[in-house]
């Protein structure tokens, strides 16, 4: 999009975090934006922002959880009839589970990949027909986070469903890109934002967990978001600047320069070194150069 004013904004968790740096990037552009959110204190806090700031009327909260497929059909009826058609979409909510994979319950499972993939899904399934409805062209923003190049020890679950947001984000900008749609996908570090307090908002149906939560690791980590995350406004601004250049990887944090490289080193030096059959090349020759043709008819809305 090459310029957002007075374009409708709809960001998922968009209360607190990063959501709520983008809601504050967006505004300040002159977008109208809905903050939805499951937290009702994260909407009021956002709400008294907007109020203190003279922009209450620049934002609309809807209270939320991405998961209820009904509930997001309805809140994007709602959207269009405060503020019109919506043309940038962000699927930004999520939640962390710091546990080890290999003990995972299925509810543990279900949970973080039903928030932070399926939330996803949910967006793009009930915001598409509707740009592709109105036709003036839109963006889709879907948080997925280095962990959606980068695994450790920790939060498997999390970088299972980051892995997958970055996936579904690649392919799907092929398919919207004819109907004058773009998709970036934005991979942040650390962001001060209150993603450690995940658990708040655990549903009972899916309370089953692997091992009680480790509360000093918590206080750590709560206190390393704090203090050394980039601030939310930061982030959102690093969003917003991604949308208007339509680029597709929207990076925030600089420090992962090396670790990519090393990523993708590892992943070349283990192809195999032998000759391809001509046949092969053939068919992988010809389905980049389909894919490079594609991607030469994108244009920036
Ligand atoms: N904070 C970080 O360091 C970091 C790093 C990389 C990626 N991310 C990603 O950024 C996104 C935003 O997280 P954040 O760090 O700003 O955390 P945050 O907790 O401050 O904000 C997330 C918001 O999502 C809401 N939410 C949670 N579950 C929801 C649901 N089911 N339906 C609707 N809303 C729901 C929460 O209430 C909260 O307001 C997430 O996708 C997260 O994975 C965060």
């Amino acid at each position: 999009m090459r310029d957002v004013t007075g374009k409708v904004a709809f960001i998922t968790g968009g209360g607190s975090g990063l959501g709520f740096g983008m809601a504050q990037a967006f505004c300040a552009a002159g977008m109208k934006v809905v903050i939805a959110d499951i937290r009702q204190d994260h909407l009021d806090q956002a709400l008294e922002h907007f109020a203190r700031i003279g922009k209450p009327r620049s934002v609309h909260p809807i209270r939320v959880d991405v998961t209820d497929r009904k509930a997001m059909a309805e809140a994007a009826d709602e959207t269009e009839s405060v503020f019109g058609r919506v043309h940038l979409v962000c699927n930004n909510a999520g939640i962390n589970l710091f546990n080890d994979i290999a003990a995972a319950t299925y509810d543990d499972w279900d949970w973080v990949l039903g928030v932070n993939l399926g939330g996803v899904v949910n967006g793009v399934h009930t915001f598409i027909p509707r740009l592709r409805k109105h036709g003036e062209g839109g963006h889709i923003v879907n948080t997925a986070s280095m962990a959606s190049f980068i695994s450790g020890p920790n939060a498997g679950i999390y970088t299972c469903a980051k892995f997958a947001v970055r996936g579904l984000s690649e392919a799907l900008r092929f398919s919207v890109a004819p109907l004058g749609i773009n998709v970036s996908v934005v991979c942040p570090g650390l962001v001060d934002s209150a993603i450690y307090e995940s658990d708040k908002v655990r549903p009972s149906h899916l309370a089953s967990t692997s091992g009680p939560m480790d509360t000093q690791f918590m206080t750590r980590l709560a206190e390393l978001h704090h203090r050394a995350g980039m601030t939310p406004l930061e982030a959102g601004e690093k969003v917003l600047r991604g949308i208007l250049r339509n680029d597709f990887y929207i990076f925030t944090h600089p420090e992962f320069k090396e670790e990519l490289r090393e990523i993708f080193d590892e992943a070349l030096a283990a192809l195999p070194t032998e000759t391809p059959p001509k046949e092969r090349l053939a068919f992988e020759d010809h389905r980049r150069a389909l894919k490079m043709q594609a991607r030469a008819t994108w244009k920036n809305y």
